[in-house]
């Protein structure tokens, strides 16, 4: 039998060195995984409480992935192919009536791709479409994906530092998250040269630590973004469809578009770009060809996954479960953990949770002594400093006090 670090011996001999983290003791190469817990190739069980960076809502091998795989079973194969722009899959278009059909009214029309960092993509098309513009305005903190269109909006330096002289630098502004609109309204002004196209926030920042904006600031990008015939886009990709106990924060903050990814397609890979019906239509009409696509943009397996996906998270009542138990968790870590010398925040909402450290690095600590105890978890914050929690919406409560158990002995050992 293989073991873990067998494994990873031979990755390193066939991929690059920047992909796949290598911790220096008990590292895991996964073999199985059900619900929200996973083994690795030793037989050692983990329970996780990151879902694959949120992008497992109902868990690993879950019912929807089995209907789709049962169904294909039962003699109906299905289009595997997605044709990109030319002929569509039925699956492609029952999972964007489904998308829309949770989404706010407002937003009338989608386009879709394969990962987050594409639907932020398409989400900055559109805006300069729309707006005839290209300034945009970012926040510190900010994760909007690494591919090179989007990584100008992406705040951490490291990320964006080896390729600055490619990036369009002078047209982003980046202020403080949070910050107050008379500093919005001055870098309008400095956004003059490009006009402002858009504004672009996370409801709830994940990479950054779990930072929650004050209360009303998102309207307030709203307002000031049309007072200046600009676009708020939301970046929804972690906290849609229920990760912070909501569909989409576009219910109640008047976003023009928003993005989403990773719940979207129950573990496996789609994204989608949802907005107004004016802001949308500023793309042509297909003469044929595409003017934005991909090969495999709409794939009909990820398609039909997340759309049992997306049934199953509202049939369910997933959303709301994910704000109940995220803030009964929440309450039991603060309780557990508010007198440790080294705690110094516990936040979030929903199955969004951050533990912060005073000390950089240790959640990253926590992460690597966590594991030989069966936990997953990652750290986020750009200086590791925070612990996230975002486990499958559906975990039961059994197995996620066990895990907040452990963490917090963990912690407080
Ligand atoms: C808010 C947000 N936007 C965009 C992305 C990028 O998504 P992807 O890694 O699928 O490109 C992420 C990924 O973590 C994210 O959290």
């Amino acid at each position: 039998m293989a073991t873990n670090v067998d494994l990873l011996k031979r990755l390193k001999l066939v991929e690059c060195r920047d992909s796949t983290y290598w911790p220096k003791e008990n590292p895991l190469v996964f073999q199985k995984a059900k619900g929200s817990l996973a083994w690795d190739v030793e037989g050692r069980e983990y329970i996780d409480l990151c879902a694959g960076f949120g992008a497992l809502p109902l868990g690993h091998a879950s019912e929807a992935l089995q209907a789709v795989t049962n169904d294909f079973q039962s003699g109906r194969p299905m289009v595997d192919h997605a044709m990109g722009d030319v002929y569509p899959s039925e699956e492609k278009i029952l999972f964007l009536e489904t998308l829309k059909t949770m989404l706010p009214p407002a937003y009338a029309l989608g386009a879709l791709a394969l990962s987050g960092g594409q639907a932020v993509e398409i989400a900055l098309k559109t805006a300069m479409l729309k707006t005839k513009r290209s300034g945009v305005i970012v926040f510190d903190g900010a994760y909007h994906g690494l591919d090179l269109g989007v990584l100008a909006l992406t705040a951490r330096e490291d990320f964006r530092a080896p390729f600055a002289s490619w990036l369009p630098e002078t047209n982003v502004i980046r202020l403080p998250f949070g910050a107050g609109m008379d500093a919005v309204n001055l870098a309008i002004q400095k956004l003059k040269p490009f006009g402002l196209a858009a504004i672009i926030a996370e409801p709830i920042q994940g990479r950054a630590g779990i930072n929650t904006p004050p209360v009303g600031w998102l309207e307030s990008l709203a307002s000031v973004a049309h007072e200046h015939q600009g676009l708020l886009i939301l970046d929804e990709i972690f906290t849609g469809f229920g990760r912070i106990g909501t569909i989409s924060t576009a219910s109640t903050v008047d976003a023009d578009i928003s993005c989403f990814g990773k719940a979207i397609g129950g573990g496996f890979p789609i994204s989608a770009c949802f907005a107004k019906q004016d802001v949308m239509s500023a793309w042509p009409e297909s003469p044929g060809e595409a003017l934005h696509t991909g090969t495999f943009f709409g794939h009909p397996f990820s398609a039909a996954v997340g759309r049992r996906t997306l049934q199953k998270i509202q049939s369910d009542g997933l959303p709301q479960r994910a704000k109940t138990l995220g803030n009964k968790v929440k309450n039991q870590l603060s309780n557990a953990l508010g007198g440790h010398p080294l705690v110094t925040d516990v936040r979030g909402d929903g199955l969004f949770i951050g533990i912060e450290f005073s000390k950089p690095g240790f959640a990253a600590k926590i992460m690597d002594d966590i594991r030989p105890k069966g936990v997953i978890v990652l750290p986020s914050g750009n200086t590791g400093s925070v612990l996230s929690i975002t486990p499958a919406l559906n975990i039961s409560e059994e197995l996620f006090d066990e895990a907040i158990h452990r963490i917090i002995r963990c912690i407080t050992k």
